[in-house]
């Protein structure tokens, strides 16, 4: 029987009681609460909801999170914004195997791993859990996770929809009209639902007025009816809905994580005709037929407990962090570019307080308590073969000494999760009334008895010196490094022409200040447990540096829209990122699209090879240079429109031996080229004169420009 009709007889089987009990989470409020914030509760166990025991449906378990399992002393792999800066689906469905495969182990059905709201400016504290500010390239990422987590658990694809500031999160209204709404805050949610994904969290903020787990327009005529989508859908975390009957009608299935607002209003507003039955039944349906779609998956036996944090997914991320490190500058001194670090390097002098310290990112809801992690120092203490010495850079004379005294340094510079991150504030002050006055005794009891029941897997050890609750980090204050950094920076510079400036931090940096002082600059992001190893790989050439900048870095924060981390209201419009920098004239200090590698790239022979449902255009990169290296080809369109703005419609990584060549197809389907009919409230397809660009990165002046008309 297919997933949907067995899940009706379920639930025609069910008891009032039993559905009303699938559309909250199964623990109580108050004890699910002091089990999270007094006991580490939120490493320990998933949060369960829909398990009805009586007929054997097992319910969802969740679990996040975007860089690894939270649960236990998982493996922590590079944040998403640095999987981002692979340009590399292929290997992002491996990373989200191997968390889907700890996640499981560790007794989890359900991940709320797949973060793709679009990074609109980069102060946006949360900017390290998603991709980067291009639809099309956060979606094609978002997709690969996707499937690749969707072999061991079922995936949720998170914040939907415009949630990209983080301290205003739960108050702020985001008045977005249906065009910026259709055409850049929405395309990648929806390559995420084609792919396939079990389920869909709402966010905090509102949309045009409604909450968004209230919004009937974005859950039930965009979500469902315009994209079909089949799954479930789950809020966001304990203050992630106000009214349960307008949650319910709008089309939210399940309330996370707690019996809270629906367990305690939803009753009475169903005897009152307030919400409908029908729509409780189709709510638990949906959750059903998902849990039976996906039922053979969830059956199958959990792998065995070895593979977390196991060798396989350490050289993962080992592999993963040196891929996502993005080259920025390289400037030759006396002749030779000053990275890779010539093997024949005696001594290497390491500058910073973040070199030695294990700086995994947000220390909120994606926050991974790995014990195994390498640092940056530990990275080059173990690979370079010359002599590494080391100054956290407090004292700038002290600095100067050794940098006057080393043939190259290396400084450590940015952010740590308490300068970006999730930040929940006194939210919570003005919404108490949403909590209940106090659980219900026979729940408690089953809760009680269930976290009896954890298995000692479930008890992580705590990684030192981790925020207490989410309160820290937040949207961040400034786009530039910490004043010391700065100097830290200018000052070994000024000694050492042979100065590399490593970055950590989650999205883009201003730079200007100092860029043009040092020789070398790399942004390695939050790397995870292989962090130094992976950057070690690139700064001494074992790796040849591949990825490119998910955003763009402008040279002044002036350059970029607006952002307001205290707003009640916000407008979003279709100008941000690279093409918001290009229409108001202002040159990015990086675009998008950018980074350097260690061997140089040419494309030749670039072409429309059909236009047949869209267009496919093709060409050869060759390896000019003397070592094996991958070149991204970014396809840019123009559409007919000039009020609309240009977009990234495909990309591929090509992988060319020193000396070699290869032949490249980027296929862009029509639909990626469909404009938004505000008036039909539709998809308008792609028709007229497109012009497409196909290059190195959004500012290439080399890219070939290919017209296609395509009535
Ligand atoms: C975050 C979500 C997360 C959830 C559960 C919330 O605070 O906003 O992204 O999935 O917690 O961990």
């Amino acid at each position: 029987m297919a997933p949907a009709a067995a899940a009706g007889e379920l639930v025609s089987q069910m008891t009032p009681e039993e559905r009303l009990w699938c559309l909250d989470g199964d623990a109580p409020t108050w004890a699910g609460l002091a089990f999270m914030h007094q006991e580490n509760g939120y490493h320990k166990a998933p949060f369960v909801a829909a398990q009805v025991e009586r007929l054997g449906i097992p319910g969802i378990a969740f679990s996040d999170g975007p860089r690894g399992a939270v649960i236990g002393n998982a493996t922590c792999f590079p944040v998403t914004m640095a999987r981002a800066a692979t340009w590399d689906p292929a290997l992002e469905e491996r990373v989200g195997e191997a968390i889907g495969r700890e996640l499981r182990t560790l007794g989890a059905n359900l991940t709320g791993a797949v973060c793709v709201n679009l990074l609109r400016h980069p102060a946006w504290g949360r900017a390290q859990e998603t991709y980067g500010e291009d639809p099309h390239h956060v979606g094609e990422l978002g997709a690969a996770l996707t499937r690749g987590l969707q072999r061991h658990v079922m995936a949720c694809v998170k914040h939907f929809a415009c949630n990209s500031m983080e301290n205003a999160r739960f108050s702020v209204d985001i008045e977005v009209d249906e065009v910026a709404l259709h055409e850049v805050y929405l395309p990648h949610f929806r390559r995420v639902v084609d792919e396939g994904v079990a389920a869909v969290m709402s966010a905090y903020n509102s949309v045009n007025g409604d909450w968004c787990a209230e919004s009937t327009n974005l859950l039930t005529d965009v979500l469902r009816g315009e994209w079909g989508f089949e799954g479930y859908v789950i809020s966001d975390w304990i203050l992630g809905l106000r009214d349960a009957a307008k949650s319910l009608g709008a089309g939210l299935d399940i309330e996370m994580p707690y019996r809270m607002v629906r367990a305690q209003h939803l009753p009475g507003a169903l005897d009152r005709g307030d919400a409908r039955w029908e729509d409780v039944n189709a709510a638990v349906t949906r959750v059903v037929s998902s849990l039976l779609r996906f039922g053979e998956m969830l059956g199958a036996p959990a792998p065995p407990i070895g593979v977390v944090g196991c060798d396989e997914h350490r050289q993962l991320a080992r592999q993963v962090a040196g891929r996502a490190v993005v080259l920025l500058r390289n400037e030759a001194v006396e002749g030779t570019p000053v990275l890779p670090l010539p093997s024949a390097t005696k001594s290497v002098a390491v500058f910073g307080r973040l070199a030695g310290a294990v700086n995994l990112g947000d220390g909120g809801s994606s926050d991974v308590w790995d014990l195994d992690c390498h640092t940056i120092l530990d990275g080059l203490r173990a690979e370079f073969a010359g002599e590494v010495r080391y100054d956290d850079g407090s004292d700038t004379a002290r600095a100067v000494t050794l940098a006057s005294n080393a043939e190259a340094c290396v400084v450590v510079a940015g952010y740590t999760y308490r300068d970006e991150g999730e930040y929940i504030g006194d939210a919570g002050s003005g919404l108490a009334h949403l909590l209940p006055p106090s659980d219900e005794p026979g729940v408690v009891e089953a809760y009680e008895a269930s976290l009896r029941d954890l298995r000692s897997v479930d008890a992580p050890e705590r990684l030192s010196e981790r925020p207490k609750g989410f309160s820290i980090g937040g949207d961040r204050s400034s786009l530039r490094l910490p004043d010391p950094d700065v100097e830290l920076i200018r000052a070994v510079a000024a000694e050492n022409p042979r100065t590399v400036v490593v970055i950590q931090a989650g999205s883009a940096v201003i730079v200007s200040e100092w860029a043009d002082s040092v020789a070398a600059i790399v942004q390695a992001w939050y790397g995870g447990c292989r962090a130094g190893p992976g950057l070690a790989d690139v700064l001494l050439g074992k790796v040849n540096p591949s990825a490119r900048l998910p955003f763009s870095v402008p040279v002044d924060e002036a350059d970029l829209p607006a952002f307001d981390r205290d707003a009640t209201s916000f407008r979003y419009d279709r100008w941000h990122g690279w093409w918001h920098l290009a229409r108001a004239g202002r040159k990015p200090a990086f675009p998008f699209g950018f980074g350097l590698s260690y061997t140089t790239f040419a494309l030749t022979h670039v072409g429309l090879l059909s236009a047949h449902d869209g267009v496919t255009v093709t060409g050869t990169v060759s390896n000019t240079g003397d070592m094996d290296g991958a070149e991204v080809v970014q396809v840019y369109a123009e559409l007919p429109d000039p009020e609309a703005p240009p977009r990234l419609v495909g990309f591929s990584r090509i992988e060319v031996a020193a000396g070699g060549k290869e032949t490249f197809e980027v296929r862009v389907p029509r639909r990626r080229l469909e404009t938004r009919d505000p008036v039909a409230h539709t998809s308008r397809p792609a028709s007229g004169r497109h012009r497409f660009l196909v290059g190195r990165h959004a500012c290439d002046p080399e890219s070939t420009a290919i017209e296609v008309d395509l009535s």
